[in-house]
Parts: C-alpha cells; sequence; structure tokens
C-alpha cells in the first residue's frame, strides 16, 4: 500500500513491505532536483518487498528539491545543514513510530545530495540507521567529536570519475565513518556522478549479507 503523505514535516511516500523482506525498510534519500519518487526502483531493485520510507528534501534550489542549502557546488551552508540534519532526524524517528518501522532493520541509501545529509546524520549521531548505503558522497562536514556508530555497516559506492564527489572526498568519508566506528566499505567504479548497473548490483549484495 502507498501512502503519500505531507506529515511528519517531510513530503514523503510509505509502502508497505510485502513477502520475505518486508521485515526490512529502505530510506530513500534522492539527489539534487529529485523527490520522493525518484530513488523507489532503485530501492526495489536493491531489496524486493522491502518496506520503502521516502522523503522529499524541503529545501528548494530555483525549483530543485535537496535535502539542505549550499552556497556554491561543493560548498555547502553548514548552519543549514546542521537545522536539516536535525529535521531528517525527527522525520525518521516520527516515521518509524507512525508506520511501525523496525529501526534494527532501517537501511539508509542516498545519492548524492541525499547520500550528504545520510552521511551527516551518521556524523551527527546518535545511531539512527541499521546500515546506509552511499552513492556518489562527500563529506557534509567535519565533526568536532565523532559521533559513536559502532559496527554500523556502510557502503560507499563512488565514481573513479566523479567531479562532484570526488574520491579524495569519498575516501576522507570512509576515515570518518571509521573513526566513528562504523564499518565502512568503499568500491570505486568505473563511472562519473551517476550511478551505473555496477553499483546497483554491488549494492544489492551489501544488503543480501546484512539481511
Ligand atoms: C550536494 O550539493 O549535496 C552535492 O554537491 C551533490 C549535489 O547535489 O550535486
Amino acid at each position: 500500500m502507498i501512502k503519500p503523505s505531507t506529515d511528519l514535516e517531510l513530503v514523503h511516500r510509505f509502502t508497505t513491505g510485502e513477502g520475505a523482506n518486508a521485515g526490512t525498510t529502505l530510506l530513500l534519500l534522492h539527489g539534487t532536483g529529485g523527490d520522493e519518487n525518484d530513488l523507489v526502483p532503485l530501492g526495489e531493485s536493491l531489496l524486493p518487498g522491502a518496506a520503502i520510507l521516502s522523503p522529499r528534501g524541503a529545501v528548494s534550489e530555483r525549483g530543485a528539491p535537496r535535502f539542505f542549502k549550499r552556497l556554491a557546488e561543493g560548498v555547502f551552508d553548514l548552519e543549514d545543514l546542521a537545522l536539516r540534519t536535525q529535521q531528517l532526524i525527527r522525520f525518521v524517528n516520527g516515521a518509524v513510530e507512525k508506520y511501525e518501522i523496525d529501526s534494527a532493520k532501517l537501511i539508509a541509501v542516498g545519492f548524492s545530495n541525499g547520500a550528504n545529509i545520510a552521511a551527516s546524520v551518521l556524523l551527527t549521531g546518535p545511531t539512527l540507521f541499521s546500515a546506509a548505503i552511499l552513492f556518489r558522497a562527500m563529506v557534509p562536514f567535519e565533526p568536532r567529536t565523532p559521533a559513536k556508530l559502532p559496527g554500523t555497516p556502510v557502503l560507499l559506492s563512488s565514481g573513479e570519475w566523479d567531479p562532484i564527489a570526488t574520491p579524495e572526498q569519498a575516501r576522507r568519508l570512509q576515515s570518518l565513518l571509521t573513526t566513528a566506528g562504523a564499518v565502512a566499505t568503499i568500491n570505486f567504479f568505473n563511472a562519473g556522478h551517476e550511478i551505473t548497473n555496477d553499483d546497483v548490483l554491488d549494492a544489492a549484495h551489501f544488503i543480501a549479507a546484512l539481511t
């Protein structure tokens, strides 16, 4: 059942799970200019039958939805990022209660701007996701103190030729997540900023190994 909804602060869709994977929920976080429908096919390929929770970023950049403001490409508005990170945490906690989501099986799947806000949630703490897949992620901010993410599995799926979320950015993020206690794996693909079939196959294996 699909339930489009505007409560819980963020416009979102929630689809209940079906079959063997019904107990797992994928939190889908779109890239700049996307919306709550964008990553649904990706979620369905990653774990068929999983429940899907997919919010739309509340920031508009000349009409393009985002999860937080930026001052220029790759230059983030850190004050807004901190506020929006808390907004997403409140949204997820509210959704867990409203839709009776098992938070022990709540996997964040973010692309680009969505991966960056997921990384911000991870680096802010407390633990909200049981695991995370970050496609084309960057360092959202440099934490003053490491979050506590004991053993949280995180996959960074990165493009070797990505001019936005560069390999250096991805490696630095992996290092910050590892310092926080996460088990952060980084895989590079022969790709730029866009997600390829190889990313999807690899991420599906990562999820299969968790569930
Ligand atoms: C961001 O602003 O989060 C990153 O630059 C990725 C993007 O959305 O282009």
